[in-house]
Parts: structure tokens; sequence; C-alpha cells
């Protein structure tokens, strides 16, 4: 009998593409989420992908009794828990809302686990728990360090775990810069008002949402001077979760790994890449730094090869082309 896994958060960017990827390697899934921030017809494009029927919950982690009843009705066998929030400026103007979902929704579903027999747990963890470092590709061992409350937030929920007794299995994965979208083009990263991150503000710039693009910086110690990043494919992200749970099923033994693909690209390496995707140079401009960026950021991706199984394997060239098959089909329904 298949593997019942629950995905908080399972609405979302990364959750629903785990959703599929997770269906693909043979397990049931249950998705709760309260749509914070998903579009409510997910779940129906998740079907339409599937051609099967999607196990939706409308629910809050920050509710204990929500959590419970869940682990109450369902035999599940394992968790994947994306559910929190992720803005990293916004984290600095609402910390406690950011510990509240992010490390009390924790809690309250490692309690309900608990009640509910259930050990198994991937934990959606971050890059942005290594901080403003020089070390380059970053290894796991790498000291950790809150540069934001966001990042203290999935700190927080790493150190939570590791205290956890023995009999858990636990799986941290720790994403760097995942962009792109499903191969069907029916789901993808949809975010609402003005995008911060790289990704979608050039695709809105393709659809002509947007001007130009601001490239933050180019005089850092780069090739072409702008920052670099470990951009992965949203597809083989939601893989490794997949894989990761496998993991921890098959060994009863957690892990920690970086899912990145181990090489960096420049911001103007994505715009040139996006800009082939869409047919048209897209326009952007020299702006001044970012606060609190850094020059590079890149995974050592070693470790989740050689304990996963885990190798992206697809280029940023497919990032930005089914990027743009996703935006761009957006706009067509739109103006249908
Ligand atoms: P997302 O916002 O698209 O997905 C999060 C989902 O959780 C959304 O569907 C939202 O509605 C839901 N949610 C939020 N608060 C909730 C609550 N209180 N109860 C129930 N559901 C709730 O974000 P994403 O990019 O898919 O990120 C998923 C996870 O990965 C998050 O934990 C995030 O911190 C982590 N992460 C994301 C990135 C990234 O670049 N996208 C990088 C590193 C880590
Ligand atoms: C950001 C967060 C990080 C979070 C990640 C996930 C910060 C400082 N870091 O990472 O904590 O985990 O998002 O979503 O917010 N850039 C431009 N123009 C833009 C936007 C970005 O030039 O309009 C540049 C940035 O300077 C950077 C690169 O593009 O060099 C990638 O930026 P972004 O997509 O925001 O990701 P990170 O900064 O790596």
């Amino acid at each position: 009998m298949a593997e019942t896994i629950l995905l908080t958060g399972g609405a979302g960017y990364i959750g629903s593409h785990t959703y599929l990827a997770l269906r693909e390697a043979g397990f049931d899934v249950l998705i709760l989420d309260n749509f914070v921030n998903a579009k409510a017809d997910v779940p129906a494009r998740l079907e339409r992908i599937t051609g099967a029927p999607v196990a939706v919950l409308r629910g809050d982690v920050r509710d204990p009794d929500t959590l419970k009843a869940v682990f109450r009705d369902h035999r599940i066998d394992g968790v994947v828990h994306f559910a929190a929030l992720k803005a990293v400026g916004e984290s600095m103007d609402m910390p406690i809302d950011y510990m509240q979902t992010n490390i009390g929704g924790l809690l309250n579903l490692l309690k309900a686990m608990e009640e509910g027999g259930c050990r198994r747990l991937v934990f959606s963890s971050s890059a942005t728990v290594y901080g403003d470092t020089r070390v380059q590709p970053i290894p796991e061992d790498h000291p950790r360090t809150a540069t934001s409350p966001y990042a203290f937030t999935k700190l927080a929920g790493e150190q939570i775990l590791e205290q956890l007794t023995a009999d858990w299995a636990v799986g941290i994965l720790r994403y760097f810069n995942p962009v792109g979208a499903h191969r069907s083009a029916l789901i993808g990263e949809d975010p609402a008002g003005h995008p911060n991150n790289l990704v979608p503000y050039v695709a809105k710039v393709a659809t002509g949402e947007l001007e130009e693009i601001q490239v933050f910086g180019d005089d850092y110690d780069t090739p072409d001077g702008t920052g670099i990043r470990d951009y992965i494919h949203v597809e083989d992200l939601a893989q490794g979760h997949a894989l990761s749970l496998r993991a921890l099923i098959e060994t009863g033994m957690g892990h920690t790994v970086n899912l990145g693909t181990g090489q960096g690209s420049t911001v103007l390496q994505v715009i040139e890449a996006y800009s082939a995707a869409c047919g048209r140079a897209l326009p952007y401009r020299i702006a001044p730094r970012r606060a609190g960026d850094v020059a590079v950021l890149t995974a050592r991706p070693e470790q989740a090869r050689d304990l996963l199984g885990f190798q992206a394997t697809r280029t940023l060239d497919d990032m930005c082309r089914s990027s743009w098959a996703w935006v761009s089909g957006q706009i067509r329904n739109a103006t249908d």
C-alpha cells in the first residue's frame, strides 16, 4: 500500500510541484493549506495535470486542533512541512507573525505528529541559514547564523528538530534559489504585487507588466560584476523531496542537505537566458547594490547526491523557458 504524505503549504509554489513529484513517485498525498499565499484554483490545476482527485484540507498550522484532527482522521506516514511565511523584507516589519507561523506552526505540527505516532518529517529550510559568507560553494557543516527574522525562524526550526528524540527521522533540506515552473505550464510561481526576487521580476518585465529590470550592483567581485546565485529548477527541487522521504522511510535516519546545482549564474546571465526564452532582449539598468546582498551564494551539492541520490539535471535555460511558458500562458488566459 502506498504511504500517505501530508504536505503543509502544499498549494504553494514549491509545495504544488512537490505534490506532483510525490504522486509520480507513488505516494498518496494530502494537502493542508490556509491559502494565504496560494491561489484557490491550484488544486483544480493539479487535478488537470494528474487526472485524479486532489485531497485538500483548508486549515492553518497555527491552530493546534486542526493539526491534531488531521492525524486523528488520517493515517499519515510522513510529512513535508512547507507552510511558512517567506519574505525576508516583510519579516523585518512583522517578526512576531513570522515566528508564530514558522516556529509556532512547526511546534504544533510536531506535537500533533507525536500524538499521531508519525515521526518522519521533511523540513523546508533555506540557504539563508548560512548568512553572509565568503565560503563558496557552501558545505552543510558551515556555521549558521540569522541575518533576518525570517532566517531566524528557519535556523530555529532546524535547531528545534535537532532536539527531537532518536526515534524521529528528519530531513532538513536547505534550498538555494528555486525558479521555473512545471513542464505543463499549469502551475508556477505567482507572487502577488511587486516581486522581490529576480526571476519573478524578470518574468513581469517579459510580460510587459513591469518596465525594466534593476540590476542590483555591477561592482561585485564576479566575472561580470553582478551577483551570483545557485538557481535550481523547481521540478528538480520537488524531486529532492521525494528522495528525502524515500531515504527517511528506508533508512530511518535523518539528513541535512543543500538542494542546489552547485553552479552559479550572474544576474546578467539570468537576464540573457530569459531574453532568449521569451524572444526579446529584456531592458535593464544598473542600480545600486541591495542592502544585505552577498556577491556569491552557491551550494556544495555532493551531500544530497551521496545521501539521497539527488542530482539537479535542468539548466538555467530550462528554468527560464518553463517560467516563460507559465507566465505567458497566464497572460493568454487572462485576455481570452
Ligand atoms: P509559498 O508561499 O508559495 O508556499 C507556502 C504555502 O504555505 C502557501 O501555499 C501558503 O498559503 C501556506 N501557508 C502559509 N502560512 C500558513 C499557515 N499558517 N497555515 C497553513 N498554510 C500556510 O512559498 P514557497 O516558495 O513554496 O516556499 C515553501 C517553503 O520553502 C517555505 O517554508 C519557505 O520558507 C521555504 N523556502 C522557500 C524558498 C524560495 O525561494 N521560494 C527558499 C528557501 C526556503
Ligand atoms: C532572497 C533572500 C533569501 C531567500 C531567497 C528566497 C534577500 C537578501 N535574500 O535571496 O533570504 O531565501 O530570496 O526567495 O532578500 N536581483 C537584482 N534585481 C532584482 C532582484 C534581485 O539584481 O530585482 C539580484 C540580487 O541582488 C541577487 C540575485 O538577483 O544577486 C538574486 O536575488 P533574489 O532572487 O532576490 O534571491 P536572493 O537574494 O539570493
